[in-house]
């Protein structure tokens, strides 16, 4: 069975540095190489579960310019159905500056532009569509009342909600209360529960406080240590990350969200072999430069696996 995913989320055109390291404040380095790629959590995770396979589609919004109308078409060339795509006439199309160090590691700055102004009008009639999708998920470079007016939406047709928290900050009381499926990494799940990530109990008390707000399951990655994982009825694990050598991090974590609603089993039966693939998916594209251009296609995430 394919999975039919929706996306709520943003766009963006990333602006890639690559420096030896990181400037001090106040300091101004050389940049090695300079490059332009398609990005945006929401575009990231929708190309990523898109090229693992799932029917995917995309509720978002771009400026009325030239970014706006390249990334709708690069979406559209990853069998992204884009019919949901607002063109907002007064706000550009969200754009990224993101910087590289020679470890692949990255600082990020986000310009929200579209993105940020979406509207809850914008879901008009998402019901009919919700009907027949498995996984709606989101992040938060896009408003949360949005968010939430979708997320309700879904709640009535029975399809799967999955908020990865990013970037971190304070979330909408409600919009946890409608969340199935919370995917933060140990920063933004620290920052969400006011309860340090360092061991295995201490991740059991982050998914204790969600489920004690209405989430039931919960996945917090973990990046070079892997990802842990409870779910509704309490069973967890850790599922080690694949060592490889990374180029560029920027977008693991939407691979992995991404491949892992491509691979998750409505019925939720499947959490730790899902997990696998996606973290599979991931150690590929910090492989590989820019965001979106380094997501993984199926067979090559199936030939990493073995
Ligand atoms: O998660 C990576 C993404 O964050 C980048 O593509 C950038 O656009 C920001 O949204």
């Amino acid at each position: 069975m394919v999975n039919r995913v929706m996306i709520l989320g943003s766009i963006n055109v990333d602006s890639i540095y690559q420096v030896t390291r990181f400037p001090q404040p106040g300091e101004t380095i050389a940049v090695k190489q300079k490059s332009y790629a398609p990005g945006g959590k929401g575009a990231n995770q929708a190309v990523a579960a898109a090229r693992s396979g799932a029917k995917v589609s995309f509720v978002g919004a771009v400026g009325a310019d030239n970014d706006g109308q390249e990334m709708v078409k690069t979406l559209a060339e990853n069998n992204v159905d884009t019919s949901r795509i607002a063109v907002d006439p007064d706000n550009g199309t969200g754009s990224a500056v993101i910087t590289v160090d020679e470890n692949g590691q990255n600082d990020i700055m986000v310009y929200g532009g579209a993105n940020q102004a979406m509207s809850v009008a914008q879901l008009n009639d998402l019901e009919q569509e919700l009907a027949g999708t498995d996984f709606i998920v989101a992040q938060l470079e896009t408003p949360q009342e949005v968010t939430l007016a979708a997320f309700k939406l879904a709640r009535q047709q029975n399809v799967i909600t999955i908020l990865n928290p990013a970037p971190a900050t304070e979330l909408l009381p409600e919009l946890l209360e409608y969340t199935d499926i919370i995917i933060p990494n140990e920063t933004e799940s620290s920052l969400l529960t006011g309860i340090s990530v360092n061991d295995e109990p201490s991740m059991l008390q982050n998914a204790k406080f969600f489920k004690a707000h209405g989430i039931k399951n919960t996945i917090i990655t973990l990046g070079e240590q892997g990802v842990f994982y409870v779910t509704a009825d309490g069973h967890h694990g850790l599922v080690p990350a694949f060592k490889v050598n990374p180029v560029d991090t920027t977008a693991a974590g939407d691979t992995f969200i991404g491949a892992l609603s491509s691979q998750l089993s409505p019925n939720l039966g499947n959490f730790e072999s899902a997990i696998t693939y996606a973290q599979r998916a991931s150690s590929l594209a910090v492989q590989g430069m820019g965001a979106m251009p380094s997501i993984p296609l199926a067979e090559e995430v199936e030939k990493a696996l073995g």
